[in-house]
């Protein structure tokens, strides 16, 4: 896999931001996204995912160190800029053109026209489901509808990279499955995606590797198996005695009531499994199932950020 995306030691301060202060918005950030992965940027408010989409598209430029696209340290070239597709964070547009105008604009500015951009408004309109709405207004679109004319929007020049801020903020379960699928799709067809949000439980479920910053500061990053640890194994059983239960809380293992009872025990990774199961085999408690519990991203998240917020308190 070859990188798509690379930047080293990426730094950006805003030169006298609130009274006057500058805000080191983005530290020494050192971060490869590859040919065909789906990157998840994460992050709490204020982080600076945004900063750093910004100085990739060329919109805003670092205070130091470097990026390149493709292997192109000259990033900001129009032929670069054409293999870059862009979803900004709330992206709004003209509210008196319809669906199929805001593409033909936006791929008028990539340079295309003709038959050759008309077949692409309607294969975009195509993949981001809109095809119906595509002569309706955008005044009267859901706000589903305008993310995924949003989206259409980053596609229309079939760009190679993608880089979406928040795409799926504000959508529906059913909305944000749909693009979920296609921005799987894309990632499937060896396109290279780079994604803002907050939707973790979404990230978790697309991105093949994830970074949580945290005020300009990368703290974690790495493919979600990587990160994401196995928390402890549950032990789902029948007929434990509330002090069988007891004793199993002494030695520091959690049991949650079920109906018709069953129990369930969490085994921390500290401990041996093979005890317990030994332990409830002589107590003559039956064994229902052996289940290990993975970390969810949100779990990692709170994990990471927290672990930060309180180095910073000192
Ligand atoms: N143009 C600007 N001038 C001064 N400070 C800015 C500017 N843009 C962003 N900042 C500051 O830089 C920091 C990072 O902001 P950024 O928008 O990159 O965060 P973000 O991670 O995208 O947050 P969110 O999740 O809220 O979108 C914040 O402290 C913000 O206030
Ligand atoms: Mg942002």
């Amino acid at each position: 896999m070859s990188a798509v995306i690379e930047t080293k030691n990426l730094t950006k301060v805003y030169e006298g931001g609130r009274r006057g202060q500058d805000v080191h918005a983005l530290k020494n950030l050192t971060l490869t996204v590859s040919t065909g992965e789906i990157f998840g940027y994460l992050g709490p408010n204020g982080s600076g995912k945004t900063t750093t989409i910004k100085m990739l598209l060329s919109l805003m430029f670092p205070t130091s160190g470097s990026i390149a696209i493709l292997g192109r340290k000259d990033y900001g070239a129009s032929d670069v800029k054409r293999k870059i597709g862009y979803l900004p964070e709330g992206a709004y547009y003209p509210e008196f053109l319809k669906g199929e105008e805001v593409l033909r604009y936006y791929g008028q500015l990539y340079g295309l026209h003709g038959s050759t951009l008309e077949k692409r408004i309607s294969e975009v309109l195509d993949i981001v489901g809109m095809s119906r709405a595509r002569k309706r207004l955008v005044r009267g679109y859901s706000k589903g509808m305008r993310q995924r004319i949003g989206l259409g929007q980053a596609l229309i020049s079939d760009p190679q990279i993608l880089v979406l801020d928040e795409p799926t903020t504000g959508l529906d379960p059913i909305a944000r499955k749909e693009i979920r699928d296609i921005l799987i799709r894309l990632r499937d067809e060896g396109k290279t995606l780079l994604i803002s949000s907050h939707e973790l439980l979404e990230v978790e479920l697309i991105s093949n590797r994830v970074g949580i910053l945290y005020e300009g500061d990368l703290k974690a990053m790495g493919s979600i198996t990587e990160l994401l640890t196995d928390r402890d194994v549950t032990l789902e059983v029948r007929g434990a005695s509330p002090e069988a239960l007891q004793r199993l809380t002494a030695k520091g293992i959690q049991s949650e009531s079920q109906p018709q009872g069953v129990s369930l025990l969490r085994v921390p990774n500290t401990m041996s499994v093979y005890e317990v199961l030994e332990y409830c085999k002589n107590e003559k408690i039956t064994l229902v199932s052996v289940a290990p519990r993975r970390e969810t991203l949100e779990e990692l998240f709170v994990r990471v950020v927290g672990a930060a917020q309180n180095e910073k308190k000192g």
